[in-house]
Parts: C-alpha cells; sequence; structure tokens
C-alpha cells in the first residue's frame, strides 16, 4: 500500500461551502480535489494500492480527516467538483472524536489532526518527507508501505514538520523546481511505476 498524506492549511471543515467556490470560500479545497484526482487515477483505472489522508485545517470545526481509500472507493470520477462533492458529503457527517465514520464506499472522516494521522500511520508504514531539499528520489530506494508527507500550496507548519520530524523520516526531493503537490504525487507514482515494471 502507498499513503499520502496533504495538508490543507486553510481547507474547510464545515462542509457549508459551495461547489463552485472550492478554491476560494472553501480555503483551497481545490488543491485537494487534484491531489485525490493524481492520487488515485490511472487511465480507465483507479489505482487500488493506494490510501490519501487529506487533513483539512480551516474553519472553526478543524481538525478533520478524509481518507480516500482504493480499495473500496466507487463514485470517483475525474473532476474537481464531483471528488469535492464527496469530500463534502463527509464533512457533513457527524462525527465525534476518536470515531471514523464512513461517507461513502472509500471515503471515511475522521475528526483526526495532522500528529493524530502520523502517529497513526507510524504503526503502518515507513514515513518519507517530500521536500525540495531532500535527496534525489531517481537514486532513492522506497520503502514498503510508503508513507508519503507533503504540503499543500504551503509547506508544512514548523509545528507539523517537528511532528513529522520525530517520525525519523527520510526526506526526498522529485526533482529541482518546486512543484504543485499534486504534480509530485504524480511523478512519485511514477518513480515507482517504473521501478516495478
Ligand atoms: C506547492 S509546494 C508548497 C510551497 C513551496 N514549497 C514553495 O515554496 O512555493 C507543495 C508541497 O509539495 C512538495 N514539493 C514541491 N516541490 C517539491 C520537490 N521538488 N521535491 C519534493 N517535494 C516537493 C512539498 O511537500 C511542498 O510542501
Amino acid at each position: 500500500m502507498k499513503y499520502f498524506v496533504i495538508t490543507g492549511h486553510k481547507a474547510s471543515t464545515s462542509g457549508d461551502f459551495k461547489l463552485d467556490d472550492i478554491s476560494g470560500g472553501a480555503g483551497r479545497l481545490d488543491i485537494m480535489c487534484r491531489c485525490i484526482n493524481s492520487g488515485f487515477f490511472l487511465s480507465h483505472d483507479l489505482r487500488k494500492d493506494v490510501q490519501v489522508y487529506l487533513v483539512l485545517e480551516g474553519g472553526n470545526d478543524a481538525p478533520k480527516t478524509v481518507r480516500f481509500s482504493g480499495e473500496d472507493i466507487r463514485y470517483l470520477n475525474p473532476d474537481e467538483r464531483s471528488t469535492s462533492s464527496l469530500i463534502r458529503n463527509a464533512l457533513l457527517k457527524k462525527v465525534s472524536i476518536d470515531e471514523e465514520v464512513k461517507s461513502s464506499p472509500g471515503v471515511y472522516v475522521s475528526r483526526m489532526s495532522f500528529e493524530k494521522v502520523i502517529n497513526k500511520l507510524s504503526e503502518i508504514g515507513s514515513f518519507v518527507y517530500l521536500k525540495e531539499d531532500g535527496e534525489d528520489c531517481r537514486a532513492y530506494e522506497f520503502p514498503e508501505n510508503p508513507v508519503f508527507v507533503l504540503g499543500d500550496n504551503r509547506d508544512l507548519t514548523d509545528e507539523e514538520e517537528n511532528i513529522l520530524l520525530e517520525k525519523n523520516p527520510e526526506k526526498i526531493s522529485i526533482g529541482p523546481r518546486s512543484l504543485h503537490a499534486d504534480h509530485c504525487i504524480i511523478i512519485v507514482h511514477n518513480e515507482m511505476d517504473r521501478r516495478c515494471s
């Protein structure tokens, strides 16, 4: 399994946004939607061995985490509008602390913070921090069950970075330029695909 954790620093947690306003009022939820697209879509297929954790940190009901699971995902389409609708439906679910609620097949919502997500995944996989100044991924041997962590349109905050660094992640760069988060996900998949083919 491959895991991706993306921090949506301003992304809405209340679900009261308009689907026409995901890049404005919903706090750059469009970035989260594109990360879902990059995380799962192949041409005419979906990657089933992927889980994406969107850690949403905006608004009064923060934090919330929406988890997409490739094993059982349904109703996922490549356009941002329908993905934001799946996220909004998840955010409208009643969810109490310490539970994860299924919103639709393959989409789950919880009140997990970034720290809780990292602690949970530390029992499952090996952290790989995507960072411009990391080791070049071309020469990198990916671990089993990698957990890739990346920022949205901003890097991890100092607090988030410290939480991650406590887990001793490997730090990799996927190229010499700073890229959009969703583009980083595509390149990581491509690098791993090349090693498997
Ligand atoms: C749009 S970037 C964040 C802002 C960016 N660091 C800047 O200074 O403009 C989103 C995230 O993608 C990842 N990222 C972007 N370019 C990368 C690269 N060349 N290598 C590894 N990770 C990268 C980092 O995790 C970063 O936080």
